[in-house]
């Protein structure tokens, strides 16, 4: 049985590495905008599970038509597929948090991507899982997330609002769903609706200039936060927020 992240390389995929007896690759492995490479990986290797991590925010071929040749893939191949999505397909206006059954409102070219590549993963591969999630910290070294709290020249948005998720809780729940046979749909994300102030606060251990989307100009999603009770009703992981992983870490 040969289990397969794509994206291994990256903040995520490495998560799942370590945690589950799987082969990662990279960008440099395969490259997922060739539908030709990403067929003949699936023919050779036969994985029976793939978590597809790999992604690149600016560039639609990969986050989204590679998403769609991994998904056909996994599709003729018969491999169980989890896809990772993310909560900036909603334009984060609802003012409540969002649900599976909620439609993707995309603002940003990125969001946009995300939501049409779950779509045609879907429609590829129906029997696939997309999990939607949301700011990813907490590793063994420091991610985007720390990095940019620990700049004490950046400014963080008190009105945009997200549910962080702890690396290692999401590999753990991600490896859950990957041996069940759920498909669809799937919020899991952390428990706690933090704002990007709020969450910067957190990691740098220290007081963050603030400022807001309101004020800015800036044409963002403001709350995406992700209703989370079906992940939970499902899973044994628990999906931590990011006050009980943050706070206990600076805890006596
Ligand atoms: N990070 C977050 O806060 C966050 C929030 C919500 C959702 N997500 C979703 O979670 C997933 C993982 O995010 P991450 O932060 O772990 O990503 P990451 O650290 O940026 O890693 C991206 C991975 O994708 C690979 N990749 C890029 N282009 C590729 C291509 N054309 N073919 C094959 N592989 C390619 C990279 O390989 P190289 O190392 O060779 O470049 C790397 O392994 C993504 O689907 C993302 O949308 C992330």
């Amino acid at each position: 049985m040969t289990r397969l992240v794509l994206g291994g390389s990256g903040y995520l995929g490495r998560a799942l590495v370590e945690r589950w007896d799987a082969v990662g690759l990279s960008s440099r492995d395969v490259d997922i905008r060739d539908t030709a490479a990403v067929d003949a990986l699936f023919a050779s290797m036969r994985p029976s599970e793939v978590v597809n991590a790999a992604y690149r925010q600016d560039d639609r071929a990969t986050t989204c038509d590679g998403a769609v040749h991994v998904a056909a893939a996994a599709a003729a191949t018969g491999a169980r597929l989890v896809q990772l999505s993310t909560d900036v397909v909603f334009d984060g206006e609802k003012g409540e948090p969002y649900t599976e059954a909620d439609e993707p409102t995309p603002l940003t070219d990125y969001g946009r991507a995300k939501a049409d590549a779950e779509r045609g993963v879907l429609a590829a591969c129906p029997a696939a899982l997309v999990v939607r999630t949301s700011l990813i910290y907490g590793g063994d070294r420091p991610g985007p997330q720390e990095r940019l709290a620990a700049d004490p020249g950046a400014t963080f948005f008190s009105d945009e609002v997200r549910c962080p998720i702890q690396v290692g809780d999401l590999a753990a729940a991600l490896i859950e769903l990957a041996a069940t046979q759920r498909s669809g749909l799937l919020h899991v994300a952390g428990a706690d609706r933090l704002s990007r102030a709020e969450f910067a606060e957190l990691l740098a251990g220290r007081r963050v200039r603030t400022a807001t989307v309101a004020g800015s100009g800036l044409v963002r999603p403001r709350d995406c936060s992700l209703a989370t009770g079906f992940a939970r009703s499902l899973l044994q992981t628990r999906l931590r927020g990011a006050r009980e992983v943050l706070e206990s870490r600076s805890a006596p």
